[in-house]
């Protein structure tokens, strides 16, 4: 029986990704409060909230400062603008700071609302300078298979997902797609994690070759895929990448959504994994989600070709009513403090040991086939025979019913497609919670194995 609230939702709102007819059976979990790392439904029932939202509430749900930050500044000043040459105080601390915590050297930052507008902007933008740079053949950009961008047309369009391009008639034309670095899954017998880098970045290069290096602006990638199946990038895979991509003088766009502000144990992923990005795309954590706000930080280089083009047309063209949003921005330069002022960074890394040792030993479960985080982010992979790799039916949706077996134990978690659980928690959580979250996605997984018996399910 669904509850009236639970009704009026089903009458009203459309669900992102959320199977939309099914939904109407099943209905919504309405979560009402935060505290720390934990949300309560409307029963009151507290749940770890294992995925930090949307991979983004990195410092909890109940932090007095943000709230206060975000008051202060929409009692003083809730809206004004940067087109035209407006300005604001927030816009300018933030856009100053993410400078100086860049993963590489950056000229200016530009705002957005979220991260499929930053990587909508981020195609145009490196349109925008080839065309000043007299290359106008120079437009294809490279994505990878089920890496994930977000929605808007270009960004879908970069996602690498089926569910985002089928009967929306994308991708967009100049997007292209190479390999999924999934090492589980897509290496050879035998094939080291370094030789199936190497690999993967000689059929880049081939790619490359085969379009005309000439036609060729950019490659995007997330340091580690999240929506795609949380996926950690095999050792020496960056640096060979980014070999490939200085040869053909090609853009690496590092989509720092989900690794950015401390996620990996460093400021950015890219610091992590060996990335000298270009140009960096950001949203999520550096409000902590407590408001949208998203961005682009551009090199000097692009920013020269742009003061042309801008010169030439008589004005830079692009823009939100809320790039740089005021009490976005403020929110984010209190974030920001908070995450340099508690050393939260640095904790991340110290808790990072534990957080993937527990996922790791995951894998000896017999449902497990593989099981692997780096700093707070992980992902398992559920599988029907670990010898064969072999998955179930997907129409048996494996790993969604371990994500509602997790929901009963009281941690949220999220399934995503090839029956893979995605893990990551607000950067706040302690030891004795990640132990707990390993404790209750344990519990969850021996519920599932159980009813993969009962049903006796077998491998696709
Ligand atoms: C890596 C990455 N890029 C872009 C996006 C899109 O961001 P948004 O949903 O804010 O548009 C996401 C969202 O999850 C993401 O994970």
């Amino acid at each position: 029986m669904l509850s009236n609230l639970a009704v009026r939702d089903v009458e009203t709102l459309i669900h992102p990704y959320t199977q939309l007819a099914s939904f109407r059976e099943t209905g919504p979990l309405i979560i009402e409060r935060g505290e720390g790392i934990y949300v309560f439904d409307t029963e009151g029932k507290p749940y770890i909230e294992g995925m930090a939202g949307l991979w983004c509430t990195s410092l909890g749900y109940s932090n007095g400062e943000l709230v206060e930050a975000a008051r202060e500044q929409m009692a003083k000043m809730p809206f004004t603008h940067l087109f035209s040459g407006r300005s604001h105080d927030p816009a300018i601390e933030l856009a100053e700071k993410l400078k100086e915590i860049a993963p590489s050297p950056m000229s200016k930052v530009f705002f957005t609302s979220s991260g499929s507008e930053a990587n909508d902007s981020q195609v145009k933008l490196v349109w925008y300078m080839n065309n000043a740079l007299g290359r106008p053949a120079k437009k294809k950009i490279i994505s990878r298979i089920k890496g994930y961008h977000g929605v808007t047309v270009a960004s879908a369009s970069l996602t690498g997902l089926p569910a985002n391009h089928t009967d929306f008639d994308l991708p967009i034309a100049n997007i292209l797609h190479t390999a999924n670095p999934h090492h589980y899954r897509n290496a050879e017998a035998g094939e080291s994690e370094e030789d199936f880098s190497a690999r993967l970045a000689q059929q880049l290069e081939d790619l490359i070759l085969r379009e005309g290096p000439d036609t060729v602006a950019a490659f995007i990638a997330e340091p580690v895929m999240g929506a795609g199946g949380a996926v950690i990038p095999p050792a020496g895979y960056f640096p060979a990448i980014q070999a490939v991509l200085e040869k053909y003088d090609v853009f690496f766009i590092a989509d720092e959504v989900i690794c950015g502000f401390g996620r990996l144990g460093t400021w950015f992923g890219s610091q992590k994994l060996g990335i000298r990005p270009d140009t960096v795309s950001f949203a999520k954590a550096v409000t902590s989600a407590y408001l949208p706000l998203g961005g682009v930080m551009i090199p000097e280089r692009m920013y020269e070709a742009m003061l042309d083009e801008s010169r030439k047309i008589g004005t830079f063209g692009h823009g939100f009513t809320y790039s740089g949003h005021p009490v976005s921005c403020a929110v984010a330069v209190k974030t920001i403090e908070i995450y340099e002022r508690d050393g939260i960074i640095g904790k991340v890394a110290a808790k990072a040991p534990l957080f993937e040792r527990r996922l790791a030993a995951l894998a000896d479960h017999p449902l497990v086939g593989e099981a692997r985080g780096l700093g707070l982010i992980g992902g398992l992979e559920i599988v029907a025979d670990k010898a064969t790799k072999r998955q179930f039916d997907p129409k048996k949706a494996v790993a969604t019913k371990c994500m509602g077996f997790a929901q009963a134990e009281g941690l949220i978690v999220r399934s995503l497609m090839g029956d893979r659980i995605a893990v990551c928690p607000p950067l706040i959580v302690t030891e004795q919670e990640i132990d707990e979250i390993f404790d209750r996605l344990t519990r969850a997984l021996d519920r599932t194995a159980e009813w993969v018996r009962h049903e006796g399910l077998q491998a696709a």
